[in-house]
Parts: structure tokens; C-alpha cells; sequence
């Protein structure tokens, strides 16, 4: 592990553009620019969280890459269910808690950044902050937010989650390469996000009703279903089930 760096993301490209193999990962205490979707930043208190990058080299199309978050999300999800056994996958890239009046909070996010050559995969950065011991969050993320600490998990060791995952991640990859889009079936039953309110772009409203195969999100509205993709929706709070 290291001690500090800017972004594990950052790491693992340069490692894997120097060639990486497959599976190969940097793990750091804390992060200065840690990363998240959408340009946000990620904070990695040291001793809080594990911030880790795995570089892979998955045989699938590029078609397929949006689903690449969901496998992961799998992964990370069983890695923090057994400590923690509420915890689904809100679509496209969080892992949080069904808490006991059933609000979601995020205790971990994924954020993918692929290279292609051509039509192949070069490779892609796998790159997962969990939430660990952390127990204070700033104002704008105390309502949302959560960690395995505050959830009452007894195993706070980030090395044996660290390992756990990279095993997990190692078997949801398998499943993707057999079978990509089979992974929508695989996260039905994780899916934290289905019969939830969401708002679409343009501020239409919907219920979450599961993912199609090739990841984009089903949402039911006045007018029908429609298909959305990251970045159209987000969870309605003042809707129904949030
Ligand atoms: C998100 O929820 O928007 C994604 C957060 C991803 C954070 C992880 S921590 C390890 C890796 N390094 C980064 O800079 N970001 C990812």
C-alpha cells in the first residue's frame, strides 16, 4: 500500500500504459486528487478508506464496456455485504446501504477509465473507494454518506477487504467475459435502485425498474419506458422510496 499519491486511477494508467499485466492494482492509504465521476473530487482520509485501482484487460467488446462499472459494482457489493448485509448497487457506479427507513447512502463509488486500440479493450481502470472507518463527512455528504464503521461492522481491516474484493472482482470478471450481458439478470437482485423515483434530464419523472443488457437504466414514466443513460438520472429525494 502506499502512503500517499495523488490518484490510485492515475497510478494504475501510467503502470498499465508501461504494460501492467492483467489484475495487477495500486492501493493507497490517502489520495490528494483522488477521483470521481463526473470531474468531482474523492476524499480518502489516511486510515479511513480503501482507495484501489486494478488494471484489467477483460476479452469483451467495447460495446460492452458500460457494463464494466455494474461488474464491479457487483464485486464491491459482496465484498461490503459481508460485512454490512444491506448493501446493493445503485446504478450505474455506487454501492450503498438500505438503511432501516429505507433512504440509501452511499458507502462507495466506482469510477472506470478505459483505453481502447481500435476495436479491442487495451485495458481498463478498475478504481473503487469504499468508505471504511470514516466516521465524520462534510456537511453536504452527512445525509447521504456512510462508511462501514458507522453501518456497526465489526471488521474494519482494509488489507483482508482489499483482498476479498480483487478475488470477487476476479469472478464477476469471468462471469462479464463468458457472458456480458447477462449481467443485468446477475444484479436484479441487488439492485437498490429499482421502484425508486428518479428524475430524468429535463426534469421528467420515472420509477427505476431494473437494468437492460447493455446497462443502461429502465425507467417507467407517464409516457412509457424509456432507457436512460449515466448521467440522465439521478434518485428523485423527494419522491416515493427514498
Ligand atoms: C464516484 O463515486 O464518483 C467514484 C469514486 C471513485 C473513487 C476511487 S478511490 C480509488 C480510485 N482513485 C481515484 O482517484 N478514484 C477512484
Amino acid at each position: 500500500m502506499l502512503a500517499d499519491t495523488g490518484s490510485t486511477n492515475d497510478d494504475a494508467r501510467a503502470w498499465a500504459a508501461e504494460g501492467a499485466p492483467h489484475g495487477a492494482c495500486v492501493i493507497a492509504d490517502t489520495q490528494s486528487k483522488g477521483r470521481g465521476r463526473h470531474g468531482r473530487s474523492w476524499s480518502s482520509p489516511s486510515g479511513d478508506s480503501l482507495a484501489i485501482s486494478i488494471v484489467v484487460r477483460p476479452s469483451v467488446s467495447p460495446a460492452h464496456l458500460p457494463l464494466l462499472s455494474l461488474v464491479a459494482g457487483l464485486a464491491a457489493r459482496a465484498a461490503v455485504a459481508r460485512r454490512v448485509p444491506t448493501a446493493g448497487v445503485k446504478w450505474p457506479n455506487d454501492i450503498v446501504l438500505v438503511e432501516a427507513d429505507g433512504s440509501l447512502r452511499k458507502i462507495a463509488g466506482i469510477l472506470i477509465e478505459a483505453s481502447l486500440a481500435g476495436s479491442r479493450v487495451e485495458h481498463a481502470i478498475v478504481g473503487i473507494g469504499i468508505n471504511v472507518a470514516r466516521r465524520e463527512f462534510p456537511d453536504e455528504l452527512a445525509p447521504i454518506a456512510t462508511s462501514l464503521a458507522r453501518a456497526g461492522a465489526s471488521d474494519l481491516d482494509r488489507a483482508s477487504l482489499a483482498i476479498e474484493l480483487l478475488s470477487l472482482l476476479d469472478e464477476e470478471l469471468a462471469a462479464f467475459e463468458r457472458a456480458p450481458r447477462a449481467i443485468a439478470a446477475r444484479l436484479r437482485e441487488h439492485d437498490a435502485l429499482c421502484g425508486r423515483a428518479v428524475l430524468l434530464d429535463g426534469d421528467s419523472r420515472g420509477v427505476a425498474d431494473g437494468i437492460d443488457e447493455s446497462g443502461r437504466l429502465r425507467v417507467r414514466t407517464a409516457d412509457g419506458v424509456v432507457l436512460a443513460n449515466a448521467g440522465e438520472v439521478r434518485l428523485d429525494r423527494g419522491g416515493a422510496g427514498t
